[in-house]
Parts: C-alpha cells; sequence; structure tokens
C-alpha cells in the first residue's frame, strides 16, 4: 500500500495542515528544519537507525546514525557561532558530496543561518557573482576548492570566513581562512537550536534566467511542510527504504529531497560521490540494496545507452520506486525502465522557486509515458493564455503553466531582487516559465520553456551569462549562444562567435574558448560546439535574435525575418 492511497480522495479538502498535524507544528510555533532532520528522528525513538550511507573515491564509505548527524550539525552549528556567524548571515557551501556538506547543511539551519549550497564545479566567475549578490558571510569548502575562493576574495569585502574541512596541514592558510575538521571537533551535545518561524529565511538557491546574472531564489523554514508531504506521497518513502537521490545539493533537488525530504521522515539514504558510470550506479544500488531511487532524464537516457546487458549484471530486485525531475523525462525512458527494472519512472515536475514538486505521477495512479502526471493535493495548477493570463479549460491547447502561489515552499523573493521576482507573476498567477498543454483526463503534458534558457542535462544555464563569459575571451568579439538538440543531456550549449580580427578560426581557437569558459563558468556551461559567424542575426536595434539560431539548430521554421528584426526590439 503506498502512503498516498488514492489520489482522487486526497485532493478531496485538501489542506496543508494533515503536515503541519503530522510535524506537530502549529501555527506561530518554532520551526528549524535543522532540528526536524535530526534532533526530532531522534526524540522518536530512531537515534540509532542509519541517517546517510556516504560512498566517495576508491570506495571509501562512512555512515551516520540519526544521533551522530545530530551531533555533527549540532558541533558545525556551533563552530560558525564561535566564528561569529549570526542568524539570517548567509553561509555558502561549496563542497563535493561528502558528508560535511549534509551535515554543514543542518548546522547552518541550527543557528538561524542561511544556507547557500553552491556546486563545486564552479569556476571563479560563477563563484563571485552568487557569492558577491547574497552578501555571503562565511564560505565552508576543502581544499581543492579554496584557490578559487582565494582568487576572487579581494572582489568580496562581506566575506569574513573560509573554513576548509580537510585542511592537512601542510600548506600555509591564508587571508580570513581557519580550519574546522569534523572528525577532531569536540561533539556538542547540548545545543540551543535559533528559534527559526515559520517565515525565517533557510535557503538560498541560485538559478539561471535568460537575462541578468543569476537570481537567489529565498526559501523559508516553513517550506518543510511541503519537502515533508510530497517525500510522504510522491517518493512514497516508507520506514525500511534505502533511499537514492542522485542530484547534487548545489541544486534544489539535492536539498528539498536530498536531505530534508527523506530527513525530516527519518529515512535512510544514500550518496554516491563520483563520477558517472552505469556500473558504477548499479553497483551501488545492488550493494546498499536501495529500493527508492529518485534520478533525471539525462542519468536514465545515459543508462540506456549503456545497453540492458549491463543491467543484468546486478541483481537490482531491491528496487521497488523509481521517479525523475529536472527535464523532460521522454515516453521511451519510461517504458524502458518498465522493460529493465520492472518499475516505471515517475516524473515530477518542479524547479527551484517552487521548492517542492508540483505536478507528479503518484503511486497508485495510471502513468501515461510521457506525461508529468497530475497536480500535487493543495496546488491550484492552470494552462493560461500567454496574452490574457486567464485559464484555458480545453485539453489540448498549449498555453503557460500557472500556479496559485499558496503553497508552503514557494519561494519568498529573489534575493535582493523584488523587481524580479515580481515579474513572475501575472493575474495572480505565478508562472514557472514553461509552456504545457492539458489532456483530456486531466493529465498534464510539458510542450517546452518559455524563454531562452538552456535545459542541460536537467541544469537551467542562462545564455546571458555564457555570453558575457564569452566576451571576455580576448579573441571574441561577439557571440549568441543557444541550445543544441543532444540525445543523452536533450539540450547542449552552443555558440556562435565572431571572432576579432586576426584571430584563426580553427579547432585550437574553439578549444581554448571552450576551456576558457569550463574554467570561468562551469563544465556544464560550457559550449559543446562553437560555431564560427561573420556577423549574427539582429534587430533592427541591434539585439542579438537568438531564435533565428536557435530554429536552425532544430531544423525549425524561422518565419519572416523582416518582422521578427521589428518584433524582438
Ligand atoms: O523547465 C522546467 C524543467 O526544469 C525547470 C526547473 O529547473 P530548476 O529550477 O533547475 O529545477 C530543477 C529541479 C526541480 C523547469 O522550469 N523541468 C523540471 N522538471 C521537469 C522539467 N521539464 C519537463 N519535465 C519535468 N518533469
Amino acid at each position: 500500500m503506498s502512503n498516498i492511497g488514492s489520489y482522487n480522495e486526497r485532493i478531496k479538502n485538501f489542506d496543508w495542515s494533515l503536515s503541519e498535524k503530522e510535524l506537530e507544528y502549529k501555527e506561530g510555533d518554532i520551526i528549524n528544519i535543522g532540528w526536524y532532520c535530526s534532533d526530532r528522528i531522534c526524540n522518536m525513538g530512531k537515534a540509532d537507525k542509519l541517517a546517510l550511507k556516504w560512498e566517495g573515491l576508491g570506495g571509501k564509505e562512512k555512515q551516520y546514525t540519526f544521533n551522530d548527524i545530530r551531533l555533527a550539525s549540532n558541533t558545525i552549528g556551533s563552530h560558525l557561532r564561535d566564528l561569529g556567524i549570526k542568524n539570517e548571515d548567509r553561509v555558502c557551501i561549496f563542497l563535493d558530496r561528502i558528508p560535511e556538506l549534509y551535515l554543514s547543511f543542518l548546522g547552518i539551519l541550527k543557528i538561524g543561518a542561511i544556507a547557500q549550497p553552491l556546486f563545486s564545479a564552479f569556476g571563479d566567475e560563477s563563484l563571485h557573482v552568487r557569492l558577491e549578490n547574497a552578501e555571503t558571510k562565511a564560505i565552508i569548502t576543502q581544499r581543492k576548492h579554496v584557490g578559487k575562493v582565494r582568487r576572487i576574495l579581494e572582489k568580496l569585502p562581506y566575506l569574513t570566513n573560509i573554513i576548509i574541512v580537510d585542511h592537512d596541514g601542510k600548506k600555509p592558510l591564508k587571508e580570513k581562512e581557519t580550519v574546522f575538521s569534523l572528525e577532531e571537533a569536540t561533539p556538542v551535545e547540548e545545543f540551543n537550536v535559533f528559534p527559526t518561524k515559520a517565515e525565517s529565511p533557510s535557503v538560498l538557491h541560485y538559478t539561471s534566467g535568460t537575462t541578468g546574472q543569476p537570481k537567489g531564489v529565498k526559501h523559508v523554514h516553513y517550506s518543510l511542510i511541503s519537502q515533508y508531504l510530497t517525500s510522504k506521497w510522491v517518493l512514497d518513502l516508507q520506514e525500511d527504504d534505502i533511499y537514492w537521490c542522485t542530484a547534487d545539493p548545489g541544486w534544489v533537488t539535492g536539498t528539498s529531497y536530498g536531505i530534508i525530504g527523506p530527513w525530516s521522515l527519518g529515512i535512510t539514504q544514500c550518496v554516491l560521490d563520483t563520477g558517472f558510470s552505469a556500473d558504477a550506479w548499479y553497483k551501488f544500488i545492488e550493494k546498499n540494496k536501495i529500493t527508492m531511487w529518485y534520478s533525471a532524464p539525462t542519468a536514465i537516457r545515459s543508462l540506456m545507452k549503456a545497453g540492458d546487458d549491463t543491467v543484468k549484471k546486478y541483481d537490482l530486485s531491491c528496487l521497488r520506486h523509481l521517479a525523475s525531475v529536472g527535464e523532460p523525462l521522454n515516453a521511451e525512458a519510461v517504458i524502458w525502465g518498465e522493460k529493465v527494472f520492472g518499475l516505471p519512472f515517475y516524473d515530477t515536475y518542479w524547479q527551484t522557486e517552487t521548492g517542492s514538486m508540483m505536478l507528479t505521477n503518484f503511486p497508485e495512479m495510471k502513468i501515461k509515458p510521457g506525461s508529468m502526471g497530475k497536480a500535487f493535493p493543495g496546488i491550484t495548477a492552470a494552462i493560461i493564455n500567454a496574452k490574457t493570463y486567464e485559464p484555458i479549460a480545453e485539453s489540448g491547447i498549449i498555453g503557460l503553466i500557472a500556479f496559485k502561489p499558496d503553497w508552503p515552499a514557494m519561494m519568498r523573493t529573489y534575493w535582493n531582487n523584488e523587481k524580479t521576482y515580481n515579474e513572475k507573476f501575472k493575474n495572480g498567477w505565478y508562472l514557472p516559465g514553461d509552456k504545457a498543454k492539458l489532456d483530456e483526463d486531466g493529465y498534464w503534458w510539458f510542450v517546452g520553456r518559455d524563454d531562452d534558457v538552456i535545459n542541460t542535462g536537467g541544469h537551467l544555464i542562462s545564455p546571458f551569462e555564457v555570453e558575457s563569459a564569452l566576451l571576455e575571451h580576448e579573441a571574441v568579439a561577439e557571440s549568441a549562444v543557444v541550445a543544441k538538440p543532444d540525445d543523452v543531456n536533450m539540450e547542449v550549449v552552443k555558440a556562435f562567435v565572431v571572432l576579432k580580427p586576426g584571430n584563426n578560426a580553427d579547432d585550437e581557437m574553439e578549444l581554448n574558448i571552450m576551456n576558457f569558459i569550463r574554467k570561468k563558468l562551469s563544465p556544464l556551461a560550457m559550449p559543446q560546439e562553437i560555431e564560427y559567424i561573420k556577423s549574427l542575426p539582429k534587430t533592427r536595434s541591434g539585439k542579438i535574435m537568438r531564435r533565428i539560431l536557435h530554429a536552425q539548430e532544430w531544423g525549425e521554421e524561422i518565419g519572416d525575418t523582416s518582422t521578427l528584426e521589428d518584433e524582438e526590439d
């Protein structure tokens, strides 16, 4: 029996107070995610239950019970307090997926500070803009990444503490750097968790839009109410489950469902901190007897590519429920799951801003492969007309996805950017920036994004950010960045580049530019192809018409460019 039981029954008279009751929370109470994910689980008699099973490079393993994560987060929280970090200060976590990442996250929340997790493969510039925007006070990092922080430190006057978790004493520390070793620190048994309330800020996740710098999505402790219940009803997490969320907590899936959801339910989860390979993943599932697996379409497509024989080498009968998020999950992937694991992948749709799942396929509901399913109970969702912003009642008509912004995990604002936040609302609806249509049975079908943002392997890349970085390359005069179709990642970054005179438009230059972006932004933002072009298509006022280049990549009709020239201004 699944946790949700009957979807149709659950949507009748649904109220979020159901989740509040299970979490023993009442309006006005203290609510702290760090406490809920560790202390409360211990208080419920599960102190000795395994919370985290971690595996790193070379098969290195570590295990933590709920009591261990309670103590570790107390210890980290207490250390941050000793350093002068206060509630609402932003503390960046810039770590690989090592245990300290997960434990720091809880520790930061326990002192009422705001956790700002950033993907550790980010280059100098990506790191810089995010720390600058958040006026981040402290950063928790490791030796291999501290060089990036050092190179941008001068430009970050608010950053007062650089905490290194794996310092081996071999090289001297530099300005503002201190060392913290979880293994050597004295565990802190008694700890005063900061009395955060529902609206106290908790997590700041950066996400990219078409224009402007990345936006800091501000979440609050009350988000737990959504994350707890969606984990329970959609991921169907049950007491004896062994759960694996493959997402990095640099992105929202890795925090909402890679930390908060499972641990607030007292579920054992596994983390694999190595690169992707089909064999490594299957081996991990087999070895840890993973029962519930939450992943992403690009990973699933990569597994499909590795072939069915690879699956057959392993005993994966432990699996009982699979789900996916981040990009369109094609019908073939769902059907393949059924064929090789005996289980379909349940697609879920949501985003950084929504903080928790919005549209999903539920256990016990008929899956229509390729569809995102239906709205989570308590979510008012509609397809709306792109001009009138009125809901479209008929099925089969493409419109904008829209939600009434009234669920607990909805973002509260974009950090220091209220204007852009307000622009996300029209006629009382929150617009996530995607297009979809409904079928006659009320199932949602994803159509595409409503902007130029590139979704590569589930990660949003702003063409603006890549274009800006390209302009800093000495040989680049102008550039336009668009998505290019890709079998596995669905989309990859492609750059059209106009070189400055005197530079050779050759392979060596292409590699040079690619590498430049990889280091400056990240491996994900690096163009997979650079096409040299003499001039870029522009509107009459000189704005680059990415749409023409995009259409060319996707083999779509470009239409009358003379009207486009006016339209895009
Ligand atoms: O375009 C949608 C796509 O990913 C965007 C959100 O990206 P991000 O904020 O990075 O969060 C990703 C993980 C929650 C959405 O606006 N997206 C997400 N899930 C799906 C999807 N597109 C199609 N189908 C999905 N299931």
